[in-house]
């Protein structure tokens, strides 16, 4: 794993990008793997620039999201459909027809989640973007996840639940349940970048890179894999020797 200490917020941020335009200029149809929250914002605002500045195109893009809320419709605010068109897919030229988030929605998560799978096999991930929870969690794989994974319901982690409380009015308006890639597909892009700031989350870095790679900290199984560049701003950097 490769880690990077940014200076900041907007370092971390474009440095991501740069990895993701990179990769667009030399296979405009690549298929980048694209993850939700706070942390990724900056990295869309910048992708949204570069394309407007005319150095980047998403039009022959396809893209593939790690998770959606269950319950939560492409038209509600609190679902990560919207957040997608809102941060990244309604300020590209990104043909949406070529954007693939798992439908919270659907009556039957099984054939749902049986669904995603076949088309993460047809969509190998050239690039996969990440966030990670404060407890370790990748997309929405909380600690206990296996590492052969496949796509299914998660149930969040309490301390998952209370983090993403600062988006809602309360704690109970926070969904429960999300349908979720599992690890082993996160594991089989071909270049993965995870992103993290904040003190919060000095503990799940310090894990994720130094501590044992065991399911109790999803994100330490990223060190199973040969291509991850871990960007990360000081603060979340704190604990590191
Ligand atoms: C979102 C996702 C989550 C977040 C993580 C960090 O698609 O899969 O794993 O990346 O919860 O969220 P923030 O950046 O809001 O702290």
């Amino acid at each position: 794993m490769r880690l990077i200490i940014a200076d900041g917020y907007a370092e971390m941020c474009a440095r991501g990008a740069e990895i993701f335009t990179d990769v667009l200029k030399k296979k405009p149809n690549a298929v980048l793997g694209l993850a939700t929250g706070s942390t990724v914002i900056g990295v869309y605002d910048k992708l949204a620039e570069t394309f407007e500045s005319g150095a980047v195109s998403f039009g022959e893009a396809r893209t593939v999201n790690l998770d959606e809320y269950v319950g939560a419709s492409p038209d509600d605010p609190i679902s990560y459909a919207y957040y997608m068109a809102e941060k990244l897919f309604d300020r590209t030229d990104i043909d949406k027809k070529n954007t693939h988030i798992p439908d919270g929605m659907a009556e039957n998560l099984a054939a749902e989640c049986a669904r995603y799978d076949a088309l993460l096999d047809a969509l190998p991930r050239d690039v996969q973007l990440l966030g990670i929870g404060s407890d370790g969690h990748i997309g929405f794989n909380e600690p206990g996840s296996p590492f052969d994974g496949r796509t299914h319901v998660a149930a969040l982690a309490a301390s998952t639940v209370k983090d993403n409380s600062r988006l809602f009015g309360s704690i109970a308006e926070v969904p429960r349940r999300a349908v979720t890639m599992g690890i082993s597909d996160i594991l089989k892009a071909k270049r993965i970048v995870i992103l993290a700031c904040g003190a919060n989350k000095a503990k799940a870095v310090y894990d994720m890179i130094s501590g044992e790679i065991s399911e109790s900290c999803p994100a330490s199984a990223l060190r199973l894999h040969a291509d991850v560049t871990a960007l990360v701003d000081r603060e979340a950097a704190g604990r590191l020797k």
